[in-house]
């Protein structure tokens, strides 16, 4: 297994592996139509070309040479904060240390940031264990603007 910037020929595949990955996550939360129409949308190739363009920003995978198991992004919001907008292992790759390393990765790509932060849907357990598991604090929680009844939580965590 190792870790590699993304590149526009991934994209196809990142594509089907952030459906599939949704999918297995959140159907239960938000049911299939509204997981299809996430995305439909975010998790489209036009829409992640725009990501891999995105200034200040790191676009990961983690190749296990014949697949790619998972995938991140991150991007740099301020001086010395910085923000994981994606972080999604394949659901057969889960639990083997691959989310781990994708986090470590991103985490070294921004030695001049000084705290990390992400925000999770609260019923997401196992992603909410997962980041504590790795050093994150839970600060904040706010209400999901186009879902009802999902409540986000917004997590941190001090780099360096
Ligand atoms: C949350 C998520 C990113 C975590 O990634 P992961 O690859 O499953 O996580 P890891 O394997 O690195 O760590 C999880 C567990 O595996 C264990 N682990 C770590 N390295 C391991 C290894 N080499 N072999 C076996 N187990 C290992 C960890 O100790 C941890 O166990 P614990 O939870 O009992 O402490 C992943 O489950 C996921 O993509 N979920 C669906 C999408 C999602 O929720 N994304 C986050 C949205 S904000």
């Amino acid at each position: 297994m190792f870790v590699r910037t993304a590149g526009e020929r991934d994209l196809e595949t990142i594509r089907a592996l952030l459906a599939e990955t949704w999918h297995a996550t959140y159907d239960a939360i938000y049911g299939v139509e509204g997981v299809t129409a996430i995305s439909e949308h975010w998790h489209s190739v036009t829409w992640l070309k725009q990501l891999l363009r995105q200034p200040r920003s790191e676009f990961i995978v983690a190749d296990t040479g014949a697949e790619l198991a998972g995938v991140a992004h991150a991007v740099m919001k301020e001086d010395e904060l910085v923000e994981v907008t994606e972080l999604d292992v394949r659901p057969s790759m889960q639990g083997r240390g691959v989310g781990g390393l994708l986090l470590a990765e991103l985490e070294d790509s921004f030695p001049e940031c000084r705290l990390m932060r992400l925000e999770v849907e609260e019923k997401n357990q196992r992603a909410r264990d997962f980041y504590r598991a790795n050093g994150f604090v839970e600060f904040g929680r706010r209400p999901a603007t186009q879902w009802v009844d999902a409540m986000i939580v917004s997590m941190e965590k001090r780099l360096g």
